[in-house]
């Protein structure tokens, strides 16, 4: 016990707390221990000489087990104290294991997460006994809406509820529990060959409009989805077609500005609250694989980047990035990237992105929406500490008129390049 040092919230407080308290019942035990020990040696050594030592030693031997009776019960006192702890903890950090036991518990989620035995024991080369289903272990906090999603028929119809899948996403049920029935489907009607598919209109047919606000595309381009989708499934006339090609300020950078850069090096990379595509599309146009990734927040993103020949990543930003270490040459990120002002969530997401980038490669932080000075210093000193190369790196105030706001903020922009360590 106390070994576990999770950084979430407070919780390295709270597991150093029952490491001292750990201590603290040690401490006690080994007393109790010598207490009893020397009352022990005194009585068997000290030989009943007369009725008065008789009636001393009578007299010791009920101090002593009145004694150790007190220490037993300030023992158990301890120990019920401690397991209330360990049991406020798991609460608080959630780390309960799954309880399959109570009621209104879905059959599916059980028959999903039931361990299976390997049918020949250890496996040598894993070391594992059982097959283990994964779920986020946040789903518990969301049972509830959990087992309305393993709610179906199985191998009838999923209900439609793609918006109750990314709900539960977002409150940490991530990965979900795989189904075993069949996702709506839309037919793909008019999709455009590759690479015309990159710039030409998505069809409203074929995108799922369930759980949205907007009905069709000129409806989302009229809304202020992010900092980065303002009329961004507006392909033809909105202010994609232009992004990453020509400036609109200081803080833009164009697409072959920075790939110059890399040397010639960029082959492969990922873009991180990506909107529609529109980096993978310029990226795709210079022979370069770019994976977008992308909730379905508000809009159909991941539908839509697909319908461009384009790849989307249904996952959130909280979740381990699925990809092995040093491989990608570019990682792109917007204000996507900002995490609510969590300096220590924004600290693992930073470990994360410089964990997928090869040595040599290039994280290009384009339009980071810093709010304030403060916030802007703060972010630079984490980015310092990583040792990148600063390539670019430009500060600006921008007053965001888009939101309606005539506050200058400021962004910041760069370049940085991995440094390879020894
Ligand atoms: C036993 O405890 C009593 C007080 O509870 C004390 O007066 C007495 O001296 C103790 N006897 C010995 C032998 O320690
Ligand atoms: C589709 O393209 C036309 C121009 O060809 C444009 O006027 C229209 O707004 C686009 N539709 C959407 C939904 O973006
Ligand atoms: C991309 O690759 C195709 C096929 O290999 C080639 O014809 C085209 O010139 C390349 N485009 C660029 C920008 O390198």
């Amino acid at each position: 016990m106390g070994s576990v040092s999770l950084k979430i919230g407070d919780g390295t407080a709270r597991f150093r707390r029952a490491t001292l308290c750990s201590s603290a019942v040690n401490i006690l035990m080994l007393l109790s221990v010598l207490t009893t020990n020397l009352f022990a040696l005194y009585a068997f050594t000290s030989s009943p000489k007369d009725h008065h030592t008789q009636h001393l030693l009578h007299h010791t031997q009920k101090n002593i087990s009145l004694i150790s009776e007190q220490v037993s019960l300030i023992l158990r006192e301890i120990d019920s104290s401690q397991k209330k702890l360990a049991q406020m903890e798991k609460e608080l950090l959630g780390y309960e294991s799954f309880d399959l036991s109570r009621p209104n518990i879905a059959n599916e989620l059980k028959l999903f997460l039931h361990h299976h035995q390997l049918p020949l024991g250890k496996d040598s080369r894993s070391g594992i006994t059982e097959m283990v289903a994964s779920v986020g272990h946040s789903c518990e906090k969301s049972a509830d809406f959990l087992s309305q999603y393993m709610n179906y028929k199985v191998s009838g119809p999923c209900p439609d509820d793609w918006s109750l899948a990314q709900r539960l996403i977002l409150r940490g049920c991530e990965p979900l529990p795989r189904r075993r029935c069949f996702a709506k489907t839309v037919p793909k009607v008019g999709l455009a060959p590759f690479p015309f598919s990159l710039w030409k209109n998505v069809s409203a047919k074929i995108v799922t409009w369930s759980g949205l606000g907007c009905k069709n595309f000129e409806c989302l381009n009229t809304k202020k989805l992010s900092r980065e989708c303002v009329g961004c499934f507006d392909l033809v006339n909105g202010a994609d077609n232009q992004r990453f090609v020509k400036a609109r300020s200081k803080n833009d950078f164009v697409i072959d500005d920075v790939l110059a850069l890399g040397g010639g090096g960029i082959r492969i990379g990922f873009d991180i609250g990506g909107g529609s595509g529109t980096f993978a599309a310029r990226m795709a146009e210079r022979n370069m694989t770019v994976i977008t990734n992308s909730l379905n927040i508000d809009a159909p993103y991941s539908e839509f980047i697909a319908a461009r020949g384009l790849f989307p990543l249904f996952l959130s930003l909280d979740h381990t990035f699925p990809f092995y270490d040093n491989v990608f040459d570019l990682v792109h990120a917007a204000s996507g990237l900002d995490v609510g002002g969590k300096p220590d969530k924004f600290e693992f997401l930073m470990f994360d992105i410089d964990r997928i980038l090869r040595p040599g490669g290039l994280f290009w932080l384009d339009n980071f929406h810093c709010f304030n000075e403060e916030r802007k210093r703060e972010l630079t000193r984490l980015i310092e500490r990583f040792g990148y190369k600063k390539l670019k790196w430009v500060v600006g105030d921008r007053v965001d008129a888009a939101s309606g706001s005539t506050k200058s903020e400021v962004y910041l922009s760069a370049v940085l390049q991995k440094p390879v360590r020894v």
